[in-house]
């Protein structure tokens, strides 16, 4: 079943064609970093109307890339939520339009729960039951997925989201838009992750709970009152400052996760979304599961952000499940 996914929640315009939930043939991306930069974070009203440009191009792109053409198109998925409204519809419009012209079968995507799927990209695929931490832009989550629809909540983040904070942290630096490739490539450069005392918060009798607005704070705090850590000269330098924001929400992503792993009894960990991409992360990741005996499923780099071959996958295994998207059907900012 060749299944066209369409995707359009935030700041990247996404099509792709994968077949029977597994083999991508193609998956465009066309980001708009470069349109937000200047703002220091993305402006809604801009990214609806660069996906109103970028959509057609992108979703031809991808038709030419599979090798196929619309008429060849068994199945279409698209993402409804959460996200911009106004990047949604966008997406949304085009699927649904395309998919009452061709009269084939469309599905709506729940963009996080998409997100855990592009771990089925890779092989070997997860196994059910498994515990998935989705770390991206607007959500931390932690969810308990015992098949493709079944994807129970266990815990999020009170306030910020990782990549949130990743991203405010950035402009308070001064590194600029998108945050967390900026902190990620800084704290490389040498920056020590202990040098300077973080918080790891916590949440009293909430132990999958995370909260990252704090550490934000924390880093304001010490920006105040040593400006000169920005300075190339300074000791400590940025890239120890960078490199202690990324080691403190690396530390509360990873012992989050291994607490879900521990509560719900299970033995397989998906991370998924932007956050995923950060090296330290999956390095810590890595050792340690490894250390617990948990099996770690992490997508390459480039399917944990923003992508449509995700999209396409969920949207497989919903529509083989029997579900449909009611043409009259909306998208959905949060949930
Ligand atoms: O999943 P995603 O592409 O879009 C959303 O659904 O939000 O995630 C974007 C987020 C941004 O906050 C970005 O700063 C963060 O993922 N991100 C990273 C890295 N690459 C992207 N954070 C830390 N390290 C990275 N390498
Ligand atoms: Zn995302």
């Amino acid at each position: 079943m060749r299944i066209l996914g369409i995707e359009t929640s935030c700041d990247e315009t996404a099509a792709a064609v994968v077949v029977d939930g597994k083999t991508i043939l193609a998956d465009v991306v066309a980001t708009q970093f470069e349109l937000h930069a200047a703002y220091g974070g993305i402006v809604p009203e801009l990214a609806s109307r660069r996906h109103q440009e970028n959509i057609l191009p992108v979703i031809r792109a991808a038709l030419r890339d599979s090798g196929f053409s619309l008429e060849d198109i068994d199945g279409l998925a698209v993402t409804q939520g959460p996200g911009l409204i106004g990047a949604l519809i966008i997406g949304f419009a085009v699927a649904k339009s395309l998919a009452y012209a061709l009269n084939i079968p469309i599905v709506g995507v729940h963009h996080l729960r998409a997100h855990i799927l592009a771990a089925f990209l890779e092989d070997p695929a997860p196994a059910f039951p498994f515990i998935a931490l989705v770390v991206s832009g607007g959500h931390t989550n932690l969810y308990h997925v015992t098949s493709f629809q079944e994807m129970t909540l266990l815990g999020r983040s009170r306030d910020d989201a990782a990549g949130e904070a990743f991203d405010k942290v950035a402009k308070i630096m001064g590194l600029g838009y998108p945050g967390g490739i900026a902190i990620e490539a800084l704290a490389a450069t040498g920056g020590d992750p202990r040098a300077l005392a973080l918080p790891r918060p916590k949440i009293d009798r909430e132990p999958l709970t995370f909260s990252f607005s704090g550490l934000k704070t924390a880093v304001a705090y010490i920006l105040k009152n040593h400006p000169e850590i920005l300075n190339s000269s300074s000791h400590p330098r940025a890239a120890d400052l960078a490199a202690s924001f990324q080691e403190a929400v690396v530390d509360c992503l990873v012992s989050r996760a291994l607490g879900a792993i521990q509560q719900n009894n299970c033995s397989r960990l998906v991370v998924a979304g932007g956050v995923a991409a950060n090296r330290r992360l999956r390095q810590a990741l890595l050792t340690q599961t490894s250390e617990a005996g948990v099996e770690l499923f992490l997508p390459s780099p480039s399917r944990c952000t923003d992508n449509a071959a995700m999209v396409a996958t969920l949207g497989y295994h919903l529509l083989q499940a029997g579900e449909r998207l009611d043409l009259n059907g909306d998208v959905f900012a949060r949930g």
